[in-house]
């Protein structure tokens, strides 16, 4: 496994690579769990040269203390690519990125931001649209593989690529989940046992909205939701909407089998997590 801490070298090695081999790309920012390992299995599927960067983008925390407390791993994540072949490893710093004095760079997302993860976290998809198209920009991908958990994040980078014509297919890969249900998640990492087992009440209510589309209303639903976090309050409900995929509006209505999404975001003990389910 090739390890390249600077774009340039980065990018001549590419260059000198055989270009029968589709590049694959699964970018990170570490702290790598089984979703992550899941991205770079889908990857290998096809047998493409993979390149996995490891970069938590200082851009896309809207809090200072969330983006100190974010888990770095390095040597159990290169330990864990290395594991299961990744052909290279881009772990840039912050300088290769980034200018000194670079000016943060505002997109037009065409409505995909306007609610959840958009309403709450101000500029966290500039930043993660900027890290993003540098990062296509330098590893210059036939595909990229992104986690469906980060929904919104996945359909904004879909509609980035092909509004900046980059020749990329994005490609999005259904969320891998604990035995007890519960999102892979870096955060989770920062959470004990017992919290652990509590947030499992996040991925049992986006059940529970996907089973029970045909007996109630969108409103009603949302309501009894609603309701389950109220009996627990060690999980602070942020949101929970239920949106159109194409748009992710909230919709009164049901749209047709699978272009329906359940989207929670809740607190635990300081650690915000998120999740959804697609119906
Ligand atoms: O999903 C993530 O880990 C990050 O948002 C990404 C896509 C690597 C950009 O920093």
């Amino acid at each position: 496994m090739k390890i390249f801490k600077l774009k340039e070298e980065l990018i001549s090695y590419l260059e000198s690579q055989n270009s029968n081999k589709t590049r694959s790309f699964v970018p990170t920012m570490g702290a790598l769990h089984g979703g992550h390992l899941s991205l770079i299995e889908t990857a290998k599927q096809n047998n493409d040269l993979i390149i996995c960067s490891i970069f938590v983008n200082p851009t896309q925390f809207n809090n200072s203390t969330d983006l100190e407390k974010y888990p770095r791993t390095i040597k159990q994540d290169l330990h864990a690519l290395s594991k299961i072949d990744c052909d290279i490893v881009y772990l840039p710093e912050v300088s290769d990125l980034y200018n000194k004095n670079e000016k943060l760079k505002f997109y037009d997302f065409n409505g995909l931001d306007k609610f959840m993860e958009g309403e709450g976290r101000q500029g966290h998809f500039d930043g993660v649209a900027t890290v993003v198209e540098k990062l296509l920009r330098i590893v210059k991908p036939k595909k990229a593989y992104f986690g469906q958990k980060d929904l919104q994040q996945l359909q904004i980078i879909k509609h980035i690529t092909i509004q900046l014509g980059l020749d990329v297919d994005i490609i999005g890969v259904p969320t891998k989940r604990e035995e007890s249900g519960l999102a892979m998640s870096s955060r989770n990492k920062r959470l004990s046992e017992s919290d652990q087992e509590k947030a499992t009440l996040i991925y049992k209510t986006l059940q529970f909205i996907s089973k029970n589309k045909l007996n109630y209303t969108i409103k009603e639903l949302k309501q009894i939701c609603i309701g389950k976090f109220e009996y627990h309050p060690e999980l602070d409900l942020e949101y929970l909407e239920i949106v159109s995929i194409e748009n992710l509006h909230p919709i009164e209505n049901y749209k047709e089998e699978g272009n329906n999404a359940a989207c929670i975001a809740a607190t635990i003990s300081s650690v915000r997590l998120i999740d959804n389910i697609i119906f």
